[in-house]
């Protein structure tokens, strides 16, 4: 048998292989260019990119927890003007689909980032967070109200051609609905799912671990509850889905193709071991030449069931 092909058209972009890694996981590309080969991943997100400068929560932002990490970096960037002048040239060098994940404080915010992102060279993609847990306007407060999704995702769509890729939050009461919206409001694809709102406590001192008391759970801890979101959207729109949460492994990938994910995006994980998207896209090579399966196309959504 030929080698199976894992390479992937989604939301129109070409990608050598469907495994991406995930915003906020990533830096911005040259930390992790030294320990990885770029030009191998499915596509780079890199992390949250607001209209200005953003200095982030006030530290300790992170924790280590059974099976994971709690997060409350607060979406700390660079700004638009920032990310296009320091960071997007280095990505170019490189021959992969460069996703930039953009956030705003109000509507208007997410479409001034979205506008001026759309007029530069070497962008595939915009990732729409409105699932950050982290800050206290903005991003998961647009997340978790359709109505106010609705209107974000409208805003954005209306000043970009770029492809847009809503990332929906773990903790919303019907993901179906979200997913019905975007797809109606002119998303091309969904990235599911984001952090879990989550919190730490020293016993000692009886303080919050986080300066920010809480943050968001990532990690093996969230796989299951992010497998089950990814097979609700599947069911509710016809919009490929990009799995994301707790993908350590092509076994745990598999799970998100299987629960119907078009691809899939490594995220802390890369803390632990930086090349993990590229041990997950040789394992799902193995897995389908073993299951006889010529492409990645034949295993999305195959739950049996
Ligand atoms: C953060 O910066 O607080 C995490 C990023 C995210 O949840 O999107």
């Amino acid at each position: 048998m030929t080698t199976p092909d894992i390479s992937i058209k989604l939301a129109g972009i070409p990608m050598k292989n469907p495994v991406m890694v995930a915003s906020g996981t990533f830096g911005y590309g040259p930390e992790y260019a030294p320990l990885v080969d770029l030009a191998k991943l499915g596509a780079l997100v890199v992390k949250g990119i607001s209209p200005e400068p953003w200095r982030g929560n006030p530290t300790p932002r992170t924790v280590e927890v059974a099976s994971g990490l709690i997060n409350a970096i607060g979406l700390q960037n660079p700004g638009a003007e920032g990310f296009l002048r320091d960071y997007l040239p280095f990505l170019r060098k490189f021959d992969v689909p460069v996703i930039v994940n953009i956030w705003g404080r109000t509507i208007e915010g997410y479409a001034a980032v979205a506008a001026r992102l759309s007029q530069a060279e070497g962008i595939a993609a915009l990732e729409l967070n409105v699932s950050c847990p982290n800050i206290k306007e903005g991003s998961k407060s647009f997340g978790s109200n359709a109505d106010m999704f609705k209107r974000v995702v409208a805003a954005t769509r209306a000043v970009t051609k770029l492809p847009l890729i809503p990332k929906l939050a773990p903790d919303v009461f019907r993901i179906g609905e979200f997913a019905r919206i975007a797809e109606a409001e002119g998303a091309d694809a969904l990235a599911i799912t984001n952090s879990v709102p989550a919190m730490a406590i020293d016993i000692e001192t009886r303080r919050p671990k986080l300066a920010n008391v809480t943050g968001g759970l990532s990690g093996p801890a969230i796989r299951p509850i992010a497998v089950r979101l990814v097979w609700e959207a599947a069911k509710a729109v016809k919009i490929p889905i990009i799995g994301i949460g707790g993908i350590y492994s092509a076994a745990d990938a598999l799970e998100f193709f299987i629960a119907g994910a078009s691809a899939v995006a490594v995220g802390t994980a890369n803390f632990l071991e930086p090349t993990t998207a590229l041990t997950v896209a040789d394992g799902l090579r193995d897995y389908l030449a073993r299951h006889k399966l010529g492409s990645i196309h034949e295993l999305v959504g195959t739950l049996a069931c």
